[in-house]
C-alpha cells in the first residue's frame, strides 16, 4: 500500500515507519521539518496542499500531535486550545481534507489519558478523549474509508521523559504500537480504538 505517515521523524513515527517499510509498504513521511514532505498538520490550509502534494494514497497514520503537560492550576484557555489544535483538530483535518484522496483507512493517534488521569494531564486527557470520541462518530459516516486510533500508555522507550509522570504503570514498548497501526491499516475493523 501507499501509506501517508505524519509524525513520521518522531519516536512512534519512526517505529511505524520501520514496521511499515519491513511489510513493503511504500511510505511518504511527513513533519514540519524533515520527512519526504514537510507540511504543519495544523494548519488545514497546509493539510490540503499536502493531499494535493502527496496525490492518492491507500491509508494515512498519524503519529503526530503535541499537547501541554501543567498542573492543572497553571493550565490556561490557550493551553487547552494548544491541546485541541495540536491533538484533535490536526488529526480531524487529515480526515476531512483525506477523504477525497485516501482510498482506505485513517489511523489517529490518542493515548491512555483517553482513560487513565495522571496529574499534569487534564488537557492531554481532553484532546485524546476528543480523537476518540470522534474516531468513533465518523467512522459510521466515511465507510468504506475505515478508521480506527491507536490509544497506548507511555511508551518503554519515553520513560526516561515521561516515566515519573505514570507512577505503577506499565509502558509498552514501540514495536508493539507499531503493530496495532498494521492492524488498523492491514486489517478491516472501523470505528475501533486499539490499546497496545
Ligand atoms: N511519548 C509517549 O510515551 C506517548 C504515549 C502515548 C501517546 N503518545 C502520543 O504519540 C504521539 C507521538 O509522540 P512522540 O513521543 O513520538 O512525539 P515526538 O517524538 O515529539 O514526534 C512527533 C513527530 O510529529 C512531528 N510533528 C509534530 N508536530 C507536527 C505538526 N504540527 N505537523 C506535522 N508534523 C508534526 C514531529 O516532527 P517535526 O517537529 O519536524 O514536525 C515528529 O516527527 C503524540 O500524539 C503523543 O501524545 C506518546
Amino acid at each position: 500500500m501507499r501509506i501517508l505517515l505524519v509524525g513520521a521523524t518522531g519516536l512512534l513515527g519512526t517505529a511505524v515507519h520501520e514496521v511499515l517499510t519491513e511489510r513493503k509498504h511504500d511510505v511518504v513521511t511527513v513533519s514540519r521539518t524533515g520527512g519526504d514532505l514537510q507540511f504543519d498538520v495544523t494548519d488545514p490550509a497546509q493539510v490540503a496542499e499536502l493531499y494535493r502534494t502527496a496525490g492518492r494514497v491507500d491509508a494515512v497514520a498519524s503519529a503526530a500531535g503535541h499537547v501541554p503537560f501543567k498542573p492543572f492550576g497553571e493550565l490556561t484557555i490557550a493551553d487547552y486550545q494548544a491541546g485541541v489544535t495540536g491533538k484533535v483538530l490536526s488529526q480531524v483535518a487529515l480526515v476531512r481534507e483525506g477523504l477525497a484522496h485516501v482510498t482506505e483507512s485513517f489511523t489517529l493517534i490518542t493515548g491512555v489519558l483517553a482513560r487513565e488521569p495522571i496529574v499534569t494531564g487534564a488537557a492531554a486527557a481532553l484532546a485524546n478523549g476528543a480523537v476518540e470520541a470522534f474516531v468513533r462518530a465518523a467512522a459510521i459516516e466515511i465507510a468504506p474509508q475505515r478508521i480506527n486510533a491507536v490509544s497506548p500508555t507511555v511508551f518503554t522507550e519515553a520513560l526516561d521523559v515521561y516515566g515519573d509522570y505514570f507512577p505503577g504503570m506499565r509502558p509498552v514498548p514501540l514495536a508493539d504500537v507499531a503493530q496495532a497501526y498494521v492492524r488498523s491499516i492491514e486489517g478491516r475493523q472501523t470505528g475501533q480504538v486499539y490499546v497496545p
